[in-house]
């Protein structure tokens, strides 16, 4: 018995945004940030669409690609950092709107790493013999973390107003960051499988939280109240990411994790056909790839069109290199991802 992925579907918002649009309200360029990044535009929802609507979008696309309704779907499991509200998660919010039946919901968080870890669980429960067929999706919507509300209107090109000087100063604070980020979603529908041919081959997943000030959000329940007015002046609501550190981790602990899974396997990392990498950077992309002696046309990217959507750059991927034949039936798929905890891991599977 295997799980296998029966259908593929994305979720991305329509107002694209490019380099040059943010270097009007801080102090960027679109030579830094492709130098540096590799992106070159990324995708912002609308206030309204978070990333249960995002979710959603791709959920119903994955369903009708397997032919499955959600009366198919025995179990849910969704993976984002930024959830429609604190509590509950998405899982209960995509339940009710797209009218499954009281199926159970997982909430799972595990941020960049947040797809690996869910397609591992979703396999694993499956195989548990509990479920038949799951429905996993990866998604964030980065807008609202962001000081966006500091010049939102001149980004989007809704006004022709100049960036006061305070805006433009609290933007290039935070523009190490808010770059980066884009916001979109994926979903799979995974199924049991007899045919012992295709399906998910291995996993390998790490956590190391021994410095999560590398890449975390300081706001949270330790704090009393949880929120204050002045935490947000301080930035406590705002991603802190110490990118340097968590670059350097990126190009050892993936390529480390690839031949982890190859090794659980029992296959060489040159029989993967194509590795898909978390699209934080583009130069950490090409340094996972570099490590791994895998050549530019086994590594396919998107970065330069979504900028990082979290748990939502795997599944994007997948999905957009099935649909134009990049990745073809019986070929060896590898995923692999890091982001904060850190979490990290990497998965096999043959198409
Ligand atoms: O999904 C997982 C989470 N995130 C990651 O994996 C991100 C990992 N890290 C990275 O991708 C890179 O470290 C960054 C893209 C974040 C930064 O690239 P870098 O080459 O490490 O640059 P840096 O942080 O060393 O900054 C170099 C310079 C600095 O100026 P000085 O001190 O040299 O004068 C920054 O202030 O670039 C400046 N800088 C910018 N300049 C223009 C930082 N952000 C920007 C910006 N525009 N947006």
């Amino acid at each position: 018995m295997r799980t296998v992925i029966t259908g593929t579907g994305i979720g991305i918002p329509k107002n694209v945004v490019v380099n040059d649009a943010l270097a009007k309200i801080m102090d960027t360029s679109d030579e830094w940030i492709r130098t540096r990044s590799g992106v070159e535009q990324r995708r912002y929802a609308d206030p309204g669409e978070g990333s249960a609507e995002l979710g959603m979008k791709a959920a119903e696309a994955a369903l009708a690609a397997a032919k499955r309704t959600t009366a198919d779907i025995d179990a849910v499991i969704f993976a984002t950092m930024t959830p429609n509200y604190y509590f509950p998660g998405n899982g209960p919010v995509l339940q009710a709107k797209m009218g499954f039946g009281e199926i159970p919901t997982f909430d799972i968080r595990q941020q960049c790493s947040g797809f690996v870890y869910g397609l591992d669980l979703a396999d694993s429960l499956i195989r548990s013999g509990k479920y038949n067929r799951i429905l996993l999706i990866g998604a964030d919507v980065h807008t609202p973390l962001m000081p966006w509300q500091l010049g939102w209107d001149i980004v989007l090109g809704l006004e022709e107003r100049e960036i006061t000087p305070e805006e433009y100063a609290v933007n290039t604070k935070y523009r190490d960051r808010t770059v980066l980020f884009g916001d979109g979603a994926g979903a799979v529908v995974i199924e049991r499988s007899e045919n012992g041919t295709r399906g998910f081959e291995a996993f390998k997943l790490f956590t190391n939280g021994s410095n999560i000030e590398a890449l975390y959000m300081k706001g949270g329940t330790a704090q009393r109240p949880w929120v204050r007015s002045e935490q947000v002046d301080e930035g406590y609501l705002i991603p802190v990411m110490e990118g340097r550190q968590v670059f350097k981790e990126a190009v050892s602990r993936m390529p480390e994790s690839v031949r982890a899974v190859c090794k659980e396997a029992g296959v060489e990392v040159e029989q993967i056909d194509v590795l898909l990498i978390h699209q934080a950077n583009l130069r950490i992309v090409e340094g996972v790839a570099k490590q791994l002696g895998m050549p530019p046309e086994k590594v396919p990217h998107n970065i330069e069109k979504y900028a990082n959507t979290t748990a939502g750059t795997l599944p994007i991927l997948f999905h957009e290199c099935l649909a134009d034949g990049r990745i073809k039936p019986g070929m060896l798929v590898c995923f692999t991802a890091l982001g904060s905890g850190l979490h990290w891991g990497a998965a096999l599977y043959r198409v």
